[in-house]
């Protein structure tokens, strides 16, 4: 197939790229490199430098490559800058995914992948999180992922697009040539390893008060080339109808347990302060992913925090200032 990815210079987007290629998919690049890198672009796809929010650049791809699905990550991504910049998200994302699936529609394009979020859940009853759970997104960020899902579901009943949600928990890990590199960065994994390159002095810990073993925020962290995986079996898939999934590994592990995996890989101390809470976390996300695993044999290869962090930390020494410099 010739898959569209849009963000595919980007973290999650550059990795899946690389996973479709050596699937033997061909792969047209959108990006406007605004938070991607140019050296994360797999040099056996296609690139075009583009913005989503510029409709007459979106059509032009499809009038210039026939496009047999999509897979959409272009996206801003923060939950704590959406609720700073809700325009952005609620905004942004909302219109420039617009764009792109009127282009799909347009062009005939029935198969669409979407990155969604964990964030869809704020208030999870039940603990992991399945697709039964309530959708109450924790921010404006979480609204626009949930926005373009039901977009989806009425483009499906309407004009049969078949798609994808792919509800994210926790990213992380690389492959051996792509890593996560954010700027400014804020997640965690990257952060920590930062301290242990010896670029940061510490690493702050958002909350130790959480209703947790150890008082620190528990999360699923996930490895990026089983995200990857679990795309290419979501795209096969959209034959038989849409779907959505939570993906996660269905373990959780707190700050500090991250912390001192860290310390274990990279034999240094990596030095912790204490620091207030970071607004809008919350204090436990753990995917049950049961039904991609029973319906499409998704098996994540990676699901040990130490390969996650090890691929992770991997990627860092061999890019101690990241892509190109
Ligand atoms: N954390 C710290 N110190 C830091 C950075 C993070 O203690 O310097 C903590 C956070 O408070 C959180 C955990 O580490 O408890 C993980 O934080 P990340 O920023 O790495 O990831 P998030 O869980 O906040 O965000 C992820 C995805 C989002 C998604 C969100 C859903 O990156 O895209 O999960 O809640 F929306």
């Amino acid at each position: 197939m010739r898959i569209l990815v849009t963000g595919g210079a980007g973290y999650i987007g550059s990795v899946v790229t690389e996973q479709l290629i050596e699937s033997g998919h061909e792969v047209v690049i959108f990006d406007n490199l605004s938070l991607g890198h140019m050296e994360a672009v797999h040099p056996r796809s296609t690139f075009v430098r583009g913005d989503l929010a510029d409709r007459a650049a979106v059509f032009e791809v499809f009038d210039t490559y026939p496009i047999d699905a999509v897979m959409h990550f272009a996206s801003n991504t923060l939950v704590a800058d959406s609720v700073e910049f809700p325009f952005k998200y609620v905004g942004d994302n909302v219109v420039n995914g617009l764009n792109l699936l009127r282009a799909a529609v347009e062009h005939g394009v029935r198969r669409f992948v979407l990155s969604s979020t964990a964030n869809l859940f704020d208030k999870p009853e039940r603990m992991p999180i399945d697709e039964q759970e309530r959708i109450i997104p924790g921010s404006p960020y979480g609204e626009s992922k949930h926005m373009l899902e039901r977009i989806l579901y009425w483009l499906d009943r309407t004009v049969g697009m078949r798609y994808a949600a792919l509800r994210y928990f926790n990213a992380a890990g690389a492959s051996v040539l792509r890593g996560e590199q954010h700027e400014p960065e804020t997640h965690l994994i990257p952060l920590v390893l930062q301290v242990a390159l010896g670029q940061r002095e510490k690493i702050t810990i958002f909350g130790s008060d959480y209703p947790t073993p150890d008082g620190t925020c528990v999360r699923d962290y996930i490895h990026v080339m089983d995200l990857a995986q679990a795309h290419i079996l979501a795209l096969q898939a959209l034959t038989d109808g849409s779907r959505v999934y939570n993906l996660g590994n269905g373990r959780g592990f707190s700050v500090l347990e991250v912390v001192e995996m860290a310390r274990q890989i990279t034999g240094h101390p990596i030095p912790i302060v204490m620091g207030p809470r970071r607004p809008g976390d919350p204090a436990v996300l753990i995917a049950s992913s049961d039904r991609i695993r029973a319906e499409l044999g998704w098996n994540p290869r990676f699901p040990d925090l130490r390969d996650i962090i090890q691929t992770a930390w991997d990627w860092h020494v061999a890019h101690p200032n990241g892509y190109g410099k």
